[in-house]
């Protein structure tokens, strides 16, 4: 039986910090903010709220839409995240003893697209028997990460967090294609040190978020554009099968243009960037839940995701609704 996602919650801090806010330390405005990205405002995580605190309240919005049987049966537990609490334990393991899971738990690094890379784990190893369900994580405190003297970045960023379920739908259902890529070669385009504070090519890393936009934002507008084509073609469907688009909330110039060339109205495409930034691994899910509190998710809709960053890495997804999901 294929994989599919079977239930979904969300989370953001309460704090809301505004392009105005913004404005009042940085040499910067709304009107800058608001015609280069499209976003108005974003959620601060709280001093002592970290990745895992911003994971368990999304878990917890999961169990109140979906009742407690929606964890049965998850053996696994994925966190995608770029600003876990510590290298060890993993935060998935946190997550697993904070809800009393059987489960395997790992983190997953993969830049903004990490929670798309944490569903095709999920979807493979359930398909292959390894696993029956698998809960799948995308929590950003992106904001303890951000230098908040550096205008170019401060702007963007956002604190959230994302929780699904996959596990099995019926025939004709759930995850069609999955097109992941990484170009190491544009790595110092968005970097942050851990250990190491040089890349191979010798540029060096400091311990707050550094990105060269201009660079990024070629590569986003390149990506989105082949990933979304090879995905919609790995699926065996065509563009104009495509019901919902929910791409990553980066910038409302990159949505564009990746919505123009595949050919969607506006209302076909999810935004919420203007409420929250760039949530990082957190922004899918919490878009895609947005669209089903909306009411724009139907049974059997072909759901286009796609997401691009760090690494650099992409990834995109083809994801038939199902209605019945638990
Ligand atoms: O999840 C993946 C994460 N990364 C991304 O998605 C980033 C992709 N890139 C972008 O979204 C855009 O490149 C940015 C929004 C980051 C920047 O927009 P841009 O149109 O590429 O602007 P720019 O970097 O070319 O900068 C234009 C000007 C510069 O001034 P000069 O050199 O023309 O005088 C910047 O210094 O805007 C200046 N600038 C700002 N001005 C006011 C840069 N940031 C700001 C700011 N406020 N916050």
């Amino acid at each position: 039986m294929p994989a599919g996602l079977l239930a979904l919650g969300t989370y953001v801090p309460e704090k809301v910090l505004t392009n105005e806010d913004l404005a009042s330390f940085l040499d910067t405005s709304d009107e800058w903010i608001t015609t280069r990205t499209g976003i108005k405002e974003r959620r601060i995580a709280e001093k002592n709220e970290y990745a895992y605190d911003l994971a368990v309240k999304a878990v917890e919005d999961l169990l109140h839409r979906h009742g407690e049987e929606a964890l049965a049966e998850v053996d696994q537990v994925v966190v995608a995240t770029n600003a876990p609490d510590a290298y060890f334990p993993n935060t998935a393991a946190l997550i697993q003893h904070r809800f009393g899971l059987k489960a395997a738990a790992y983190d997953l690094l993969a830049g903004c697209p990490g929670w798309l890379y944490a569903l095709a784990q999920a979807a493979g190893q359930v398909e292959a028997g390894i696993a029956r369900r698998v809960l799948v994580i995308g929590a950003e405190v992106l904001s303890k990460i951000t230098d908040w003297r550096d205008r170019s970045t401060a702007v963007l960023f956002g604190d959230g967090a994302g929780a699904a379920v996959v596990g099995q739908v019926p025939e004709g259902y759930g995850f069609r294609s999955f097109v992941l890529g990484a170009d190491g070669s544009g790595g110092s385009a968005l970097h942050l040190a851990a250990l190491a504070h040089s890349l191979p090519d010798g540029t060096r890393m400091g311990h707050k978020i550094y990105m060269n936009g201009r660079e990024v934002f070629k590569f986003a507008v390149r990506v989105m554009d082949t990933a979304t084509l090879e995905a919609i073609e790995k699926a065996g469907l065509e563009k104009r099968d495509i019901r919902l688009f929910v791409p990553h909330q980066a910038n409302l110039r990159i949505i564009d243009a990746a919505r123009e060339r595949l050919g969607l109205d506006w209302e076909q495409v999810v935004v919420n960037l203007h409420k929250y930034g760039n949530t990082s691994t957190a922004s899918i899910p919490l878009a895609l839940k947005e669209a089903l509190d909306r009411g724009l998710v139907k049974d059997g809709d072909h759901l286009l995701f796609v997401s691009f960053g760090a690494g650099l890495t992409w990834a995109a997804a083809v994801h038939t609704w199902y209605g019945g999901a638990a």
